[in-house]
Formats: C-alpha cells, structure tokens, sequence
C-alpha cells in the first residue's frame, strides 16, 4: 500500500453522477481516465485513493484495480484470482467477502464464478502467508468486487468498507430517506455553492439540508467513519493522520439553508441527524410547515432542491391539509410562481411526469438513477414575470 507508483482505482456512485464525481476527484489531485456508466476511473497514488475516501461526497466506494485480464470460463478466474498478490494487502487471518457482477458473461452462474474467484484468493493466501482466510459475508475486513464483462474480468480491492454514503451522521428512522451520496451529487448538478441560499420544503430526514450544511462547514463526509484500507498491510498511518488531522475549511460566505417539512418526526429526524454531521446546527433553520402554507421565499433568490412526495408519501397520516396530487401539484406550481420569482427549483423525482402535472417547462431533465428507479433532476428557472399575480413585498 505505500507504493508511490500510480494505481488504477474505480470509484462507483449513482449513475448520472460520473461526471460531477469525476470533477469532484480532479479537484482532489486524482488523473480521471474514464467515466463509463456508474462510475469514475482514476489514477493517483495511495494518498489519493486515500483523500478520495476522505472526500468525496459522491463516491459510493472507492475500489482498488488489482487484476484485469481476458478469461473464459470459470477456471481462467481461478487462476487470475490466484495469480495476484493478495498477499501485498491482506493481513493474514483477515476475513473476505467476495462479490461479482456481470454483464454478458459466459459464465455458468454468479456463485459458481464467485466461488473459484474465492478459491484462488484463499489458494494464493494459503501457499504465500500459511493462513486461510475465513469468509465472512456481514462483517468482513477485506472485500473483492470482481467486474465481468463478455470477455475480460477486473478484480477489485475495496478500500472504503462500508458504502461512503454512510458517513456516521444519520439518527433517523424514517423511511426511504435519500441516500448521502446521491443529496450531495444533487447538490452539484444543481450548481449549489454554500454562498446561495437553500430550502428544501420537503426534507423529510434532512439529507440535503445536512450534506449542504456539511459542505458549508467543510467538513469531509468521511471525518469520522472508519476505511478498509486502515487495515491493509502496509497502511501509511503517519500520512492517513495528517490528511485527517487538517481542519475543516468553512467556505467562504455565510450559509443560507432552510428545510421544512409538514411532518414533525421527518424535523425531529432532520434536528437529530444535524446535531451528528459535524457542522453547526445552527446554520440550517428548520420549520414544521405545509410547503403550500409558505407564504415567502427566504431569500430574494437562491436554489429550491427537493425531493418531492410521490404516491402515497404525499399523504401523510393524521393531516387533513394535503390535498389528492390532482390538487397538489397545480397548487404547487401556483407557489413557485408566485413566492420563488428569481429562484432556480430542482425537484428530484421518479415521477417522470412531474413537469406535465406542474404544467411548467422544465429548463434541463437531468437522467438519474436512485438504486434500479429511473429518476430526473427537472430543473425550472422561476423567472420573475412568470407568476399571474406579482410576488408578495419582501
Ligand atoms: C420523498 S420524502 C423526502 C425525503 C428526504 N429527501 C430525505 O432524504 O429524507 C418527501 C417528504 O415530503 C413530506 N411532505 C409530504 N407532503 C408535504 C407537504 N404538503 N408539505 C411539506 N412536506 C410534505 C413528507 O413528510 C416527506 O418527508
């Protein structure tokens, strides 16, 4: 591990995201060299691989290329697996969990090729360090993603661990919140910088109010959760402390972040969740509010970015004020014109036809995916002159 020749890394991350995560892994010194659907390819050195775990807000993982050569069948992985040199890594009596994905391949199944993928990893480590790794599924301290395609296969050395979306801050039990990653990609596509100002009306366990207020602060996502690569042979401890150690950076500016929901478990959620990220609570005001009740925009200007209601999030127990959709969504469209005149709105939705029922022109639909569910970042310029009344005074 504390080779300073290049290596090959691929980070993963929701795809639609390759290109802000790749801008994201420049700005940290990285070399990207590709960005194929669902992730960046870089090179750098190991205090790269290690600042991209440390920093990056949208990364899913960070992966090291340790392999990659054509195959056929399952024994051609067996000896690709067994010819590399698990043993410049894997500390003895580590435990292992290999995973694989495949696209096209000539492969009887996914577990048979998972398994001779095991076998010579298990093989290479008994004949060179004496030890058989155990496997272990749950909690493992080493993880191998194996990537096949029609006729090459690429193995991969996690440095992360847990996903990097975990980043420690989230309290919260409700339900289907967004993931880290994915609020702080939308925050990037939306072009958000912490000078603007912020709400999210819909912020149910405050994912992006929380990453936006960590941005703010500097703080990086990765500040205190623990990395696979601190228990890799060879781990530069010395190097790993001083990244660590740097203080964060607030940007410049004061930050404007507001986030309101009609739901007061979704705030008590989001004031739990804000109280852990590191950031100062303080910096994000918080409101229990119908967003069709509001009836002013907190700033003259600034990004509204939300992850609206669909289906039946939209009707939320116990409250007699939301409307059927039907309603809902002209209502809506009726607010942004006329309290958000010069705001930007960018609504993230598996709602496809979200600009149809606001009956406005979206100015960009950015593809997204959220897991498997296709999505788009709709985005409206609230053009000031485009509401049938004027605006209210400020
Ligand atoms: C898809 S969830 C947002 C999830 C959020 N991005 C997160 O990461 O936790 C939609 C949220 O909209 C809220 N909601 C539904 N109807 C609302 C309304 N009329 N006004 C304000 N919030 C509403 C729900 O309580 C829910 O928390």
């Amino acid at each position: 591990m504390s080779d300073p020749s290049p290596t090959a890394f691929f980070a993963p991350c929701p795809r639609g995201l390759e290109g802000a995560l790749a801008d994201e892994l420049r700005a940290l010194g990285a070399g990207v060299t590709a960005t194929p659907p669902g992730g960046v390819r870089f090179e750098g050195d190991v205090r790269t691989g290690m600042a991209a775990n440390l920093h990056s807000r949208i990364a899913s993982r960070v992966l090291q290329q340790v392999a990659h050569a054509p195959y056929r069948s399952e024994d051609d992985l067996y000896r690709l697996a067994r010819d590399t040199a698990w043993e410049r890594w894997h500390a003895p009596l580590a435990s292992l969990r290999v995973d694989t994905t495949a696209i096209g391949a000539p492969v009887r199944s996914l577990q048979f090729a998972t398994l001779r993928i095991k076998d010579g990893i298990v093989d290479r480590l008994r004949e060179r360090v004496g030890e058989r790794p155990s496997i272990e599924r749950q909690r493992p301290d080493r993880r191998v993603f194996a990537f096949l395609d029609a006729g090459r296969c690429t193995l991969y050395l996690d440095w992360s661990g847990e996903s990097l979306f975990k980043r420690g801050w989230r309290r919260d039990g409700v339900d289907a919140p967004m993931k880290e990653n994915l609020a702080a990609g939308l925050l990037a596509l939306s072009g958000w910088t912490p000078g603007t100002p912020l709400l999210d009306p819909f912020c149910g366990s405050g994912t992006i109010v929380v990453e936006a207020a960590m941005i703010a602060a500097g703080v990086p996502p990765g500040a205190t959760r623990p990395f696979a690569f601190e228990r890799m042979l060879g781990f530069d401890r010395a190097a790993w402390d001083t990244m660590r150690r740097v203080a964060p950076r607030p940007a410049p500016g004061t930050a404007s972040i507001f986030g309101s929901d009609v739901s007061e478990a979704a705030l008590a959620a989001t004031r739990a969740n804000l109280a852990h990220c590191g950031a100062d609570p303080a910096w994000v005001a918080l409101r229990q509010l119908d967003v069709l009740h509001l009836d002013r925009a907190p700033a003259p200007d600034g990004l509204l970015l939300a992850n609206p209601p669909y289906g039946e999030r939209l009707d939320v127990k116990g409250r007699q004020s939301l409307a059927q959709a039907d309603r809902f969504w002209p209502a809506f469209a009726t607010l942004l014109k006329q309290r958000f005149a010069g705001w930007t709105a960018c609504l993230f939705t598996s709602d496809l036809e979200l600009p149809g029922r606001l009956r406005l022109k979206p100015s960009k639909r950015t593809p997204l995916y959220n897991g498997a569910l296709e999505c788009r970042l709709f985005r409206f310029e609230m053009v000031a002159g485009s509401a049938r009344r004027p605006a209210p005074p400020r």
